[in-house]
């Protein structure tokens, strides 16, 4: 193994997160405007655990005010060098570096959950303003597609740290455990793309589960998905099934102070 500190396993495969990793489709942003009451347009918005930027982009695009936050070297430069007109902050979601009540909006696309929990909370509800969101999502693959729950079931079975589970409800019940006030509303937006082979296996190994490995545990594993999908798509193109699963977490009125 690499490394052990999953987190930062990213920053070893950067480029390939930026080139194969999914966007999140426009219809999810749109979810995000309709829970808003109001488009991005002017919001203050922090886009925290950035990567390489595929939500800061998006946010950008609807005119929000974005400062990207970011703890990784590598992810930080493929987000500089696509996004120019980005605001980039080192940083992480345990502390974050701004002021109290300074922001309208928080985003963790695909990321919250490597941040703990018990701190980020509280930074994210000082930070925001009153009347403001925390929104958390994830894309995940649709398993309720035979070949993507065949696939989870081998990666699961090859790779030990191979997470296919949907961990939307547990954060959200761990988020109102540490903060009873909280009201989450869940949202999910289906949707899929179709990638050649090469990207959607460039894709999977920017997984941590790949990603934390030696080339030599991981190209096996590759190879064999090489071989079963290149049977199942022999045209060579793969149609990828996403289910974007959104937490959005009105900050409440009156969060309950530390230590209650
Ligand atoms: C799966 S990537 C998601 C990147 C991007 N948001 C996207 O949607 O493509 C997870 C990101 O979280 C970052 N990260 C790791 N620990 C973090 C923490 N404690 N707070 C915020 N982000 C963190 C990693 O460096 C990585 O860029």
């Amino acid at each position: 193994m690499r490394t052990t500190d999953f987190a930062s396993s990213f920053n070893a495969v950067a480029a390939e997160y930026a080139a194969a990793r999914p966007d999140y489709p426009p219809h999810h942003y749109d979810t995000i405007e309709e829970l808003l009451g109001r488009p991005l347009t002017g919001l203050r918005v922090l886009d925290v655990g950035a990567g390489t930027g595929k939500a800061t982009r998006a946010l950008l695009d609807r005119g929000a005010r974005v400062t990207a936050v970011e703890p990784g070297a590598e992810m930080a430069a493929q987000l500089r060098a696509a996004n120019r007109d980005a605001t980039l902050v080192r940083g992480n979601g345990d502390a974050l570096p701004f002021a109290d009540s300074s922001v309208d909006l928080i985003t963790y696309a695909q990321a919250w959950h490597w941040t703990r929990p018990e701190v980020a909370l509280p930074e994210a509800l000082r930070v925001l303003r009153g009347g403001g969101a925390l929104a958390l999502w994830w894309n995940r693959p649709d398993r309720t597609v035979a070949w993507v729950d065949e696939q989870a079931a081998r990666l699961t079975k090859a790779l030990p740290s191979h997470h296919v589970g949907d961990i939307t409800r547990t954060v959200a019940d761990h988020l109102t455990a540490l903060e009873p006030a909280l009201r989450p509303v869940y949202r999910e937006t289906s949707w899929q793309r179709t990638v050649p082979l090469a990207t959607h296996l460039k894709n999977l190994a920017t997984h941590s589960s790949f990603a934390v490995l030696d080339p030599e545990q991981s190209r096996p594993v590759l190879a064999r998905e090489a071989e079963i999908l290149g049977a199942l798509f022999p045209e060579g193109r793969i149609v990828e099934p996403y289910t974007v699963r959104l937490t959005y977490l009105p900050r409440p009125e009156r969060p309950t102070p530390r230590g209650e």
